[in-house]
């Protein structure tokens, strides 16, 4: 086991000895807004360290589903239990980084993660929180810009410290929607292998779900990606994605299963989309 779990009795009800698994497990899952209904019959398992992809197209509730997962919705059927134990809203467990505003625009960006620090350790003095964010903030290549407020970052500096403020909760999961969405191409590959990099290299490994609409970024960083589709958002299919790790995307490319893969999950999402144009 290793230290925070040791320390930190929030994650750990579970019998002395016994460690808990961080999965997630999601089964029947019903979503509506009124009497609208926006997810339906969702079954979901994701083990404890892997990194699970949402994707799907606009609209097919991929955001309104890591809300649920995150406690900030309510399903109106099923099952969604985190950690063995039902989501009943939102914990220090689930750390969220959204497209934006995933820091506070009124802190430094020092304060920012040394507030997330405090969460996960509320009994550290001041300046041991303020050394540890800094380390995060190293960790992510901002080791420079600390003292500055958000609004003084570029786009993709504001993504690297939401990640950084997200590692700092020590949360087992880690949920993200579209985090790289608007950022540009050299800034979003960039994120991205930081993103897998500290994935890979903490222990223990963080549950992630992460949300896309983009084929190639799933397939380059999830274990598994599940395919949704829409009205209702439903899961359509499920790929574990086979490729070793590092990736590299050029090799990536010229491999032919990739291709195949990205073909298969491609046609699905087109068959969902014509059939919904036909039914209209
Ligand atoms: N607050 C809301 N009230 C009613 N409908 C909503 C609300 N938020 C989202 N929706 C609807 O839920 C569906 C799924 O939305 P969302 O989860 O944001 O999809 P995605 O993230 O895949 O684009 C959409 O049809 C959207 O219009
Ligand atoms: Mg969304």
């Amino acid at each position: 086991m290793t230290e925070h779990r040791r320390t930190d009795t929030r994650h750990a009800e579970a019998p002395a000895g016994q460690a808990r698994e961080h999965s997630l497990r999601i089964e029947r899952l019903n979503f509506a807004y009124g009497d609208t209904p926006i997810l339906r019959g969702i079954d979901l398992h994701v083990r404890e360290g892997e990194f699970l992809a949402l994707l799907g197209p606009s609209g097919s509730g991929k955001s309104t589903l890591l809300r649920l997962i995150a406690g900030l919705e309510s399903p109106t059927a099923g099952r969604l239990d985190a950690s063995g134990r039902p989501v009943s809203g939102p914990g220090t467990d689930r750390a969220v980084v959204f497209q934006h505003y995933a820091l506070f625009p009124w802190m430094t960006v020092v304060d920012n993660v040394a507030e997330a620090v405090a969460k996960a350790h509320p009994r550290l003095p001041r300046s041991e929180r303020r050394a540890r964010a800094l380390k995060q903030l190293e960790r992510v290549g901002l080791g420079e810009v600390g003292g500055n407020h958000p609004f003084e970052l570029s786009g993709g500096m504001q993504q690297r410290a939401a990640i950084a403020r997200a590692l700092a909760l020590e949360s087992p999961f880690l949920l993200m929607d579209e985090p790289f969405g608007a950022l540009d191409p050299i800034n979003r590959a960039k994120l991205q292998d930081l993103l897998i990099e500290v994935w890979q290299g903490s222990t223990p490994r963080r549950t992630v779900v992460f949300v896309t609409h983009d084929v190639d970024e799933a397939l380059l960083l999830a274990d598994r990606i599940a395919v949704m589709g829409a009205t209702p958002g439903r899961i359509i299919a499920e790929h574990s994605v086979p490729f070793a790790r590092p990736r590299q995307r050029a090799a990536l490319f010229k491999d032919a299963g990739f291709h195949r893969l990205r073909e298969e999950i491609a046609e699905a999402l087109d068959a969902d989309t014509l059939a919904h144009l036909e039914a209209a």
